[in-house]
């Protein structure tokens, strides 16, 4: 975990290591990766993983997902804050194979506090590989 230390707003990186994963296994065998292995989401729907940010003060702010799809089909995820969804269906598009990575944006609100950041596999796929989020 980590400690609240913001300066302003909630900013950072943060791990697929540091989620808590259901349904889902950290691997480390596509090349590219930052940290210490990157979210394999099972293939199914419903699989996710969420992440505690926390915020000094209530915010907009950018949530940036890093992401490999290696397979010639949307993985779609639902993204929710705090419980409220964000997000139904955020598309992440392939990219050229499972060691490339790219990243898509969205919108999130936040809270002062601490703020639960959660992505859940929308199909029988699941989700993409995922490196990283950042808040920003
Ligand atoms: C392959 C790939 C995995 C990926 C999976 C998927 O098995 O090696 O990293 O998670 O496809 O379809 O999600």
């Amino acid at each position: 975990m980590r400690g609240y230390q913001l300066v302003s707003g909630a900013s950072g990186v943060y791990q697929a290591a540091e989620a808590r994963i259901v349904q889902g296994t950290i691997d480390t065998d596509h090349a590219g990766f930052s940290g210490s292995g990157f979210l394999n989401l099972a293939n199914s729907a419903g699989s996710y993983a969420e992440w505690t940010v926390p915020a000094s003060a209530a915010s907009a702010a950018t949530l940036d997902l890093t992401y490999a799809n290696g397979t010639g089909a949307d993985r779609p995820m639902d993204v929710t804050v705090n419980g409220a969804r964000v997000a139904t269906g955020h598309v992440f598009p392939p990219t050229a194979d499972w060691a490339t990575w790219s990243t898509t944006s969205l919108p999130i609100p936040l809270k002062a506090g601490a703020n639960t950041v959660r992505v859940t596999s929308t199909t029988a796929d699941g989700g993409p590989n995922l490196d990283r989020i950042t808040v920003r």
